[in-house]
C-alpha cells in the first residue's frame, strides 16, 4: 500500500513538473471505451469459468486459469473500476479474481507474477485485504521454489531442449517477490529477486542494451545458450521483450533504490526510444528487426539464415508492447530529474495518444470486447499475429492510470 502511495505522489510530482498533458478528452474517451468492452466481455464470459486472452476476428482464444495471461482481465477490470469508480466494475473484478486463486500452487509456472500480482495484486491495492495480500505471499512462495541457487536464477520453463531455459519476461514476476518480501518481512524473497536481477543484467543483455529472449544454464550457472523463441532470431531484439526489461528494471529499482537497476532501465528506454526502426505513431513491430522495419538483420531473402524457416513475416505491430513501455516510462520518469524525467513522460503521452486514436482504439461493440487492435503474441510461431490480446489492454489501462 505505502509503496503504491509513494509511486503515485512521484508520478503526480513529474506530472506537474513536466509540460504537456493537458489535453484528457482523448483519456476520457478510451477510459469510456474501455469500460463498454469490459462490460460486454464480464457479461459473455460470466458463465464460462475462463477469460478472454485474444480474438481471430470470429473465435475467442480463451484461457484457464493456468495460463500465464490469466491476471490480465480481471486486473483490466480492477483497473477501470479505479478509473471509473463504477461498482460494476468492482463487483466483476471480485468475481474474476476469484476464480485465480488456485494459481497459486502450481510449481510448473514461473508466470505467478503476472498471474497473481496483476489480479490479485490489483485487487489489494483497492481493498487493502488481507486475504489477497495472503494468496500474492502463497504465490510468491511457490514461485521461489522455481529458484535454483547454484544457477541464481528463477527458472522459467519446463519445456523445450534447454537445459535451464531463463526467458527476459521472467523479470516481470519479481515484483511480487519483492512485494511479499516487504509484506512478510522474509528478506529471502527479496535475496531471490535481487540474484535473479543481477545475473539476468549480466547475462541477457547485447552491448546497445538490447536484449536476448532466451537464455539457458548450466547446472552450474554457466551458460549454455542464448537465442530466442518468440523473436524474428536469435540475434534480433524482440519488442515485448525488451518492454519487459524495461519495466522489469525499473519495479527492481522501485525496490531497491539500487542506482545500477536506474541506469540499466534508462539504458533499455533509449534502445526502444532512439530506435531507427519504431514507427512514427511509436507502436513497434513485433521485432525491432523483423523483416519490414527497414533495420532487418537479415535481407528477406536470407530469411532461412536468420533462424525462421518459410515466408518472411509480415511487419505485424505489437501495440501491447507499446502498452507495456508506456507505463514504465511514466514510472521511470518519477525517478529520473529534469529533462530525462520529462523525455520519458512526453514519450508515453505520445504512445498513450497514439494507441487512444481510431487507429488502435477499437470502436465499442466490435473487436471482440477487446480494447486495443493490432497486438502480436508470438509471430515466429505462426500465433495470435496481429490481434487483440487482453494483456495489451491491461497495461493500456494501467498506463492511462498512471498518468491521470
Ligand atoms: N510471456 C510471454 C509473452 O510475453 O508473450
Amino acid at each position: 500500500m505505502k509503496r503504491l502511495t509513494v509511486l503515485s505522489v512521484l508520478t503526480a510530482l513529474v506530472l506537474t513538473a513536466c509540460n504537456g498533458g493537458q489535453d484528457k478528452a482523448y483519456l476520457n474517451k478510451a477510459v469510456k471505451a474501455a469500460g463498454e468492452q469490459l462490460k460486454y466481455q464480464a457479461e459473455l464470459f460470466d458463465t464460462l469459468n475462463c477469460y478472454p486472452r485474444s480474438f481471430n476476428g470470429e473465435t475467442y482464444h480463451k484461457t484457464k486459469h493456468a495460463d500465464w495471461t490469466c491476471g490480465f482481465f480481471p486486473g483490466s477490470l480492477w483497473l477501470e473500476y479505479q478509473l471509473t469508480g463504477d461498482e460494476a466494475f468492482k463487483d466483476a473484478a471480485l468475481k474474476y479474481t476469484a476464480r485465480i486463486e488456485d494459481a497459486t500452487t502450481r510449481t510448473g509456472t514461473h508466470d505467478l507474477g503476472f498471474m497473481t500480482f496483476c489480479s490479485f495484486g490489483k485487487q489489494y491495492e483497492v481493498l487493502g485485504d488481507s486475504a489477497s495480500a495472503a494468496v500474492i505471499v502463497e504465490s510468491a512462495r511457490t514461485l521461489a521454489q522455481r529458484f535454483d541457487p547454484q544457477v541464481g536464477l528463477i527458472r522459467s520453463w519446463d519445456f523445450g531442449e534447454w537445459n535451464y531455459p531463463v526467458i527476459i519476461d521472467n523479470m516481470m514476476n519479481l515484483e511480487m517477490l519483492f512485494w511479499a518480501s516487504e509484506y512478510t518481512g522474509d528478506e529471502s524473497l527479496r535475496q531471490i529477486a535481487i540474484t535473479h536481477a543481477d545475473n539476468t543484467l549480466k547475462n541477457h543483455f547485447r552491448e546497445d542494451c538490447s536484449s536476448y529472449h532466451v537464455v539457458s544454464y548450466n547446472n552450474d550457472g554457466s551458460i549454455e545458450s542464448k537465442g530466442t523463441y518468440q523473436g524474428y532470431s536469435d540475434e534480433s531484439a524482440w519488442s515485448r521483450g525488451q518492454a519487459w526489461g524495461l519495466y522489469g528494471y525499473t519495479v527492481c529499482y522501485r525496490y531497491t533504490k539500487d542506482e545500477k537497476y536506474l541506469d540499466h532501465a534508462q539504458k533499455i528506454a533509449d534502445f526502444i526510444m532512439c530506435n531507427p526502426a519504431m514507427p512514427e505513431d511509436l507502436v513497434p513491430v513485433w521485432d525491432y528487426n523483423a523483416p519490414g522495419t527497414g533495420n532487418e538483420l537479415c535481407e528477406a531473402a536470407k530469411v532461412d539464415s536468420c533462424g525462421l524457416v518459410g515466408e518472411p513475416l509480415a511487419p505485424a505491430r505489437d501495440a501491447s508492447a507499446a502498452a507495456i513501455v508506456a507505463s514504465a516510462l511514466i514510472e521511470l520518469s518519477g525517478y529520473v530529474d529534469g529533462e530525462d524525467g520529462c523525455e520519458y513522460l512526453d514519450y508515453a503521452r505520445r504512445s498513450i495518444k497514439s494507441l487512444c486514436s481510431d487507429s488502435y482504439l477499437a470502436e465499442p461493440g466490435t473487436n471482440g470486447g477487446f480494447v486495443l487492435r493490432h497486438s502480436t503474441g508470438a509471430a515466429s510461431l505462426n500465433s495470435e499475429i496481429d490481434v487483440p490480446i487482453n494483456y495489451a489492454d491491461y497495461y493500456f489501462l494501467e498506463a492511462i492510470h498512471r498518468l491521470k
